[in-house]
């Protein structure tokens, strides 16, 4: 048996492949950094989904019909329980996507694609006595996105950066979210089922709940000065220093280097602080030393939620939504594997060691 079922192949899969050694992502015969300098989030999105659904399209056409999702499922918004308001973020958009139908259809994919994209930023706008924007069928989805946070038309880099976001996050292996996607699709339970079950997997800190603990880490270090002193003082308590490691990667996670470089425009144009760039920069230096040292038995490297924090927080999220935009760029992965999963047809049932008493002999 496999703790954490490390190195265990459980499933084929044509979608997307890491390389842990090499540092490497591909999805769909595509590496990250040409996904990432060539595609839009509904051409990655067209991608995944080739041959898994019923219907056929191109990215264009997509476009279309996932912004009039959008516009459809708004309506869940203007009959949101109040009290949902009071749970966070990504707990009041589960339950919101619960409500949503199951099914395997094309249909039921569209709008659990777009429902992630309406409800995050209703719910944000809500919890701060703000009436939610109804989406907007001419806008990309992550233009969309911004417009329904903010209010105002974001600028052309903040889209590209989301975009961009949108795409580097969109499949990653068979992660834990993601192996939990294809085991629900595995008992023919329908696609919101499998968004629902790999979306409770996504929240957890050591998944996708460790960017807003990222913000955190940086603001309590506070300056590059005191990082090496701070870093080393929370691993004497035995803490995890967020944002570094991964099951899979020995090397540097190349969604860190992506999303590090989409963070460079924004920079550039004032749309980013640059002190908080460079303390970030500091941080990461200082975290990679003090692990080598720490740890000299693991390689840790910096994994992709440490730049995703300081992505996120530009594009003017609050730390607590972070795990919300990470499962709208990942729904698609989901969906993905959920209609390969099915399509293949075979249960997944592993078996366990029993290792607790026998019962007494009569
Ligand atoms: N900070 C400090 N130590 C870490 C660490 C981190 N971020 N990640 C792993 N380690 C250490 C473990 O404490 C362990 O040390 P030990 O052998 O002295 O006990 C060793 O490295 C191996 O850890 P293990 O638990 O086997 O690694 P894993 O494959 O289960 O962990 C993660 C993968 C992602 C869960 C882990 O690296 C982590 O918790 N990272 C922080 C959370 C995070 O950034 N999550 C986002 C992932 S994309």
């Amino acid at each position: 048996m496999k703790n954490g079922l490390e190195d265990v192949i459980a499933a084929e899969t044509q979608l997307s492949d890491v390389d842990g050694e090499a540092g490497r992502l591909i999805i769909r015969g595509i590496s990250l950094d040409q996904l990432v300098a060539g595609s839009s989030y509904e051409g990655v999105a067209a991608l995944l989904l080739d041959g898994l659904v019923e219907r056929s399209f191109d990215e264009t056409q997509l476009r279309e019909w996932l912004a009039k999702a959008r516009t459809r499922v708004f309506d869940h918004i203007r009959t949101a329980d109040p009290s949902l308001l009071t749970l966070p973020p990504v707990d009041a958009m589960r339950a919101l996507i619960a409500r949503l139908p199951d099914g395997e259809d094309f249909d039921t994919a569209l709008a659990l694609l777009a429902a992630p994209a309406v409800f995050l930023p209703a719910i944000l706008r809500l919890q701060c006595c703000e009436q939610p924007i109804e989406p907007n069928a001419s806008l990309s989805q992550a233009a969309d996105i911004l417009r329904m946070l903010t209010g105002n038309a974001p600028s052309k880099e903040q889209t590209a950066a989301l975009d961009a976001y949108l795409v580097t996050i969109s499949d990653h292996g068979l992660n834990a979210s993601t192996f939990a996607s294809r085991v629900i699709a595995s008992t023919q339970a329908g696609l919101t089922s499998s968004v629902l079950a790999a979306l409770s997997a996504l929240k957890g800190p050591l998944h996708g709940g460790a960017p807003g603990p990222v913000l955190d880490m940086l603001d309590a270090i506070g300056t590059a000065e005191n990082a090496g002193q701070w870093l080393g003082e929370a691993l004497d308590r035995g803490e995890r220093l967020m944002g570094f490691g991964h099951r899979i990667y020995r090397v540097r996670d190349p969604r860190a280097d992506a999303l590090k470089g989409v963070l460079k425009p924004l920079i550039a144009t004032g749309q980013v602080d640059s002190a908080r760039g460079a303390l970030a920069e500091a941080v990461e230096a200082a975290a990679l030393a003090v692990l080598k040292v720490r740890k000299p038995n693991r390689l840790l490297d910096v994994n992709v939620e440490f730049y995703t924090a300081l992505l996120l927080e530009a594009l003017g999220f609050p730390r607590e939504a972070f795990t919300g935009v990470f499962a709208i760029g990942r729904t698609v992965g989901w969906l993905a594997h959920a209609r390969e999963q099915a399509l293949e047809g075979r249960l997944i049932r592993p078996r366990s060691v029993y290792i607790g008493p026998l019962p007494a002999a009569a």
